[in-house]
């Protein structure tokens, strides 16, 4: 696997993949990785004759006072993992090479989807997300480009732009890839003490009582009550706990055919986030 820093030596490659004819998959990533991340890999590999990956620590959609200095760069380690699951090619730019001039940028906002959620905790994250995404789509030019449902408003938020926006490139969507008791995979999990880590399953869990709750008949705003009790006394600080619509993260009272419910908690420094789709089978009115 080749590694290249720069936009003109990403072109090179690309370009001659391209002449050959070649379709190309690409899995952005701020680095870091894990399971999660090479399961997007892996299923990049399943879609393209080429995969191509990238790391940026993206400072746009990092907000005041939130972890962009300290956040985990690993770049040799990642260049390792990536080669052995299969990755042709890393960009790995440095924020001059990815955002080249001081003077204000055009950036990409995605109306609606974006707001309430992660969105209203994190002003200005979703802008500082769609845009460095489409401005790396750009660069790369792949067939498809591959995302977590762990980060279910991210891709939601990426779906609407590529919509909006007629990209040509196709958004993917890869389930969660967890740990055994449940906690979903993330490079921020390293920020939790061991006691913590030890509770930090419970936000799984919780989601999955309250879907099963939900479908069973009772009320939604009971059942996340409930669960946001239960996340408390063991220590979580919950920031939103919703059911959406799966498909647009609409607002909605009661489950919808496809819904999601969606949280985001802190746990001592480490703030985890979670959702889970399921499928309600009575008269819905959504
Ligand atoms: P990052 O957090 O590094 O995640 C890169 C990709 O890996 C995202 O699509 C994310 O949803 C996916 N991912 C992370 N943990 C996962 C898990 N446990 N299971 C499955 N997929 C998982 O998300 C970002 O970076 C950035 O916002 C980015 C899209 C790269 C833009 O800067």
């Amino acid at each position: 696997m080749d590694t290249v820093h720069t936009l003109a030596d990403l072109r090179t490659a690309v370009d001659h993949w391209k002449r050959q004819g070649h379709s190309i998959a690409f899995v952005p990533t701020m680095g870091n990785l894990h399971a999660g991340h090479f399961a997007l890999i892996k299923a990049a590999r399943s879609r393209a004759d080429r995969v191509v990956a990238s790391v940026f620590v993206n400072p746009t959609q990092f907000g005041e006072g939130e972890d962009f200095e300290s956040y985990p760069r690993t770049l040799e380690a990642d260049q390792r993992g990536l080669a052995d699951h299969g990755c042709d090619l890393l960009y790995a730019p440095d924020v001059q090479d990815m955002y080249n001039t001081a003077a204000p940028r055009a950036a990409v906002h995605v109306p609606v989807v974006s707001d309430g959620l992660c969105g209203e905790r994190r002003p200005g994250h979703f802008d500082g997300v769609a845009t460095v995404v489409i401005k790396l789509i750009n660069r790369v030019t792949p067939d498809c480009a591959l995302f977590g449902e762990k980060d279910y408003q991210q891709l939601m938020v990426l779906r609407k732009m590529a919509a909006d926006l007629d990209l040509a490139t196709e958004i993917v969507g890869i389930p969660t890839v967890r740990e055994s008791d449940g906690l979903a995979m993330s490079s921020r999990n390293q920020y939790l003490s061991p006691a913590e880590r030890r509770v930090a399953g419970q936000l799984h869990a919780a989601l999955e009582r309250c879907a099963l709750k939900i479908k069973q008949g009772e009320q939604v705003e009971k059942s996340i009550e409930t669960e946001r009790k239960k996340l408390s006394k063991s220590g979580f600080r919950v920031e939103y706990f919703e059911l959406r619509r799966a498909r647009d993260l609409a607002e909605i009272s009661s489950p919808a055919s496809e819904s999601v419910l969606l949280v985001a908690a802190k746990l001592g420094s480490a703030r985890l986030i979670d959702n889970m789709r399921f499928r309600h089978e009575g008269p819905s009115q959504n």
